[in-house]
Formats: structure tokens, C-alpha cells, sequence
């Protein structure tokens, strides 16, 4: 049993329905088998489990784990492409490195770079965008289990518009994904995303095939992209002329419910966005790539008033990096410049979007996204080098709130000096 003393940031409470900030400036958190057992202060825990190792954290800020809601396991090596709108970007520079995934050992170096990159950054839970080879995608699995990683994938399934090594099957499609479900979903602390690319390369069987694996499978998710570039959009209106929208064409198929997550949705119609809601499907926003393919500003306004869930996503590699500090700097910098009038965020909205919201994205919020009683130990220890920007900062902030403030306009993954997750260090 281990007490955790600590200045801790989380955000129990929705700030987009009135909820705040939750900052204490020194907590114990008693942490049982992973467990938070109590959230009280130092006397009081160490009174009733005085047994139990004191590990003083409170040279840094303890927030809860990160949450990555959207983020492409082969993509690692294609961060950082300049100048190309989504679909030149795909096929020349994502698809070409996606390709190599085919080879087993190519895959595990890249699997293990990515999981470097996820867990060094903070990031402990993730919806993660896998590959299209089911050999790669089990590499994937099993390094995610030995580090313990909160971890949902799946097989990324197309028939078409993509180059022909990407392509599949609706029969080898459902029997590929259903052996990696019996291998891996509900092991460890990982679970299975039944993971159409788009409706752009997945015809209407194959996205149905999906649904079939979904009522299957009950308890398995469901991840892939929705409105994030017109020309897409127009593409997507071709090969399904039967769907009266983009949304559509997963709802036809029976893939929209609660463990559902759409990335991008940067032009949505109404229709779409009440659908979502009525479903319970979240959508990732993913800034930085919606910033780096100028795929457009992400209506959260309209997201939040439609009353769906939404979330972060890094969007590697499109999106330039796994940090969700930097993710939710940039979320903030676009509903400013948004020339339709952005939604207005404070820090205590960004760390809500990186965690809590994250967390019920996933349908996760039973065990993880805060740093309350009765939660799993998932969590992240900020602590800047002394005399660095983010640590002047912090130690002359007006209150917590401009704390935070200066964690996400500053913090790197250079800042991170501990992560656990269900009470295990894993950095
Ligand atoms: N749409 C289909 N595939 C992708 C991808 O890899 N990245 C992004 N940003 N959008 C996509
Ligand atoms: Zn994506």
C-alpha cells in the first residue's frame, strides 16, 4: 500500500456544464493494490494505514493519466509532413510508411517507438488507430500488455481507394479481426476497436462486416474518421449513394453507439451531430492535424450544444506529436482564431478534454480520467528542471487555475517525471 502526498490538479466535474477545477495543494492518496482507497489529508491516511510507504510528491503537479482518443500506430515515422491537404498527405506520406508494416520486424521497431512516444508523453489510456496487417497489429498488443497500457485497437480494415497491399476482405476481414478479439480483447487492460479506415475505402459490406463483429462482440468499440476534409467528404457521398450523410454510412452498418469514436468531425451537419448525441458516439478533436492539413476549426461549440461527447485525439501522425499538452494548447489557439466565433477555454476545460472527457470517450470513467476515491492509480507527475520557463512559471502563478495554464502553453515531455498507471510506475 503506498500514500501519494501531492499538489494534484483534476477535473471530477464537466467545466462545459459549470464544473471546475479541483486543485489541492497537498493530498494523500492511499492506493491499494492500484486502487484509490482514500483521498484525504496526510495525517488522517497515515493514522489509519500507518504501514503504508509516504512517496512525497510535491515538488511537481500530480494530474491524472492522459488520455489519447485518437492516435496511428504506424505513423510514428510520417510526423511532421509539411504543406498537403488530407488526401495527397495520405498517399504520400502516410500510406507509403503504413505499407511497411507488412514486415514483422518493421512492426515491432515501430510498435515500440510508438508506445515510447505515447507512455513518455503521459498518455495512459488510448484509443490507438492500428494497422492494417493483423501480424502488426498483434506486435502491438503484446508490447502494450508487457507495459501495461489502458489500450483499444483493432485491425484497420479498406476494399478500396487505397493501394492494394491496404486491402481486404469482408471475409478475411471478419475472420482476422475475430481471432485478434479472442487473443487480446479483455486481457491485460486492453480491448478491441472494430477500425474501418473511413467510408472513403470501406464499401458498404465491408463497414456491415464490421457491424457484425459488433453484435458479435458485445462490449467491443468501434473507431474511425468522419468529416475532415470536403474533398473526403465528397468521396465518401460516391461510394455509399444510399447514406443521406457521412455518419450515416457507419449508422446503416450498426456502428454508432457508445463505445464508438469518430476522429476529426470538422464539418458536420446538424443531423449528424444530433445522431451522435442520440447514439452516445464521441468525436476525437484532433487540432494539431486539423491545423497541419488545413482541414478547418473543429465546431466544439456546436459539438457541446448538440450535447456529444468530445474528446482529444493527437492524431499522430497527421497531428505533429504525442503531447496532449501541446494538443490542448492548440485546441485553445483555434476556437480563438475560429472566424464563426470559437467556444472560449480555460485551462480546466483543456485538462478536462485531455482526461475526464477522454475517459467517458472510452466509456472508461468507471475506473479512470480523475483522481478520486474509488478510482485506478492512473496518473502523471509534472515536474519542470528547476529555472526552466514552465517551472518560473508555475512557482509565480496567480492561483492554480494560471498553473495549469502555463503546464499546457509550456509542457513538453521533458516535464514528465512520473507516470503510473493502476498504480504501476511505468516511467
Ligand atoms: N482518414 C483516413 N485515414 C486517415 C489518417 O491516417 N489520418 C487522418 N488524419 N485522416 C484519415
Ligand atoms: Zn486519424
Amino acid at each position: 500500500m503506498y500514500i501519494y502526498r501531492a499538489r494534484v490538479f483534476d477535473t471530477p466535474t464537466n467545466p462545459f456544464t459549470g464544473g471546475q477545477l479541483r486543485s489541492d495543494t497537498d493530498i494523500a492518496l492511499v492506493v491499494d493494490d492500484g486502487k484509490i482507497i482514500a483521498r484525504t489529508d496526510i495525517g488522517t491516511a497515515t493514522t489509519a494505514h500507518p504501514d503504508a510507504e509516504v512517496i512525497d510528491l510535491r515538488d511537481g503537479i500530480l494530474i491524472p493519466g492522459l488520455i489519447d482518443t485518437h492516435v496511428h500506430y504506424p505513423q510514428i515515422r510520417a510526423i511532421g509532413h509539411l504543406g498537403k491537404p488530407l488526401l495527397e498527405w495520405l498517399n504520400e506520406c502516410a500510406l507509403p510508411e503504413e505499407e511497411k508494416l507488412v514486415d514483422d520486424a518493421y512492426a515491432r521497431n515501430v510498435a515500440d517507438e510508438f508506445l515510447t512516444g505515447l507512455i513518455g508523453s503521459g498518455t495512459t489510456s488510448a484509443m490507438v488507430f492500428g494497422a492494417h496487417f493483423a501480424s502488426a497489429v498483434d506486435i502491438l498488443f503484446a508490447r502494450a500488455a508487457e507495459l501495461g497500457l489502458r489500450m483499444t485497437t483493432g485491425l484497420v480494415t479498406s476494399d478500396r481507394n487505397l493501394p492494394e497491399p491496404l486491402l481486404t476482405t469482408v471475409d478475411r476481414s471478419l475472420s482476422e479481426s475475430q481471432q485478434l478479439i479472442d487473443r487480446w480483447h479483455g486481457q491485460s487492460r486492453l480491448r478491441y476497436a472494430v477500425t474501418p479506415r473511413f467510408s472513403l475505402s470501406a464499401g458498404p459490406e465491408l463497414l456491415a462486416a464490421g457491424g457484425q463483429l459488433v453484435r458479435d462482440n458485445p462490449g467491443i468499440s468501434v473507431t474511425s474518421h468522419l468529416n475532415e476534409n470536403h474533398d473526403e467528404i465528397a468521396g465518401v457521398a460516391q461510394v455509399h449513394p444510399q447514406a443521406q450523410d457521412y455518419l450515416d454510412t457507419y449508422d446503416k452498418a450498426g456502428l454508432l453507439d457508445r463505445n464508438t469514436i469518430l476522429a476529426h468531425n470538422v464539418h458536420p451537419n446538424d443531423r449528424e451531430l444530433a445522431r451522435m448525441a442520440e447514439t452516445g458516439a464521441a468525436a476525437a478533436h484532433c487540432p494539431t492535424s486539423n491545423s497541419a492539413l488545413a482541414s478547418g476549426f473543429f465546431p466544439l461549440r456546436r459539438h457541446i450544444e448538440a450535447g456529444v461527447k468530445v474528446a482529444l485525439g493527437t492524431d499522430v501522425g497527421a497531428g505533429n506529436g504525442f503531447s496532449m499538452f501541446k494538443e490542448g494548447v492548440q485546441a485553445y489557439f483555434m476556437q480563438q482564431l475560429d472566424p464563426n466565433g470559437g467556444q472560449p477555454l480555460t485551462s480546466a476545460h483543456l485538462l478536462h478534454l485531455a482526461t475526464k472527457a477522454g475517459a467517458q470517450a472510452l466509456d472508461l470513467d468507471d475506473k479512470v480520467g480523475d483522481l478520486s476515491e474509488g478510482k485506478r492509480f492512473d496518473a502523471v507527475l509534472v515536474r519542470p528542471t528547476t529555472g526552466q520557463p514552465l517551472d518560473v512559471g508555475i512557482t509565480n502563478a496567480a492561483d492554480d487555475e494560471d498553473a495549469l495554464a502555463k503546464l499546457f502553453a509550456m509542457g513538453t515531455p521533458a516535464d514528465i517525471a512520473g507516470v503510473w498507471i493502476d498504480g504501476q510506475p511505468v516511467k
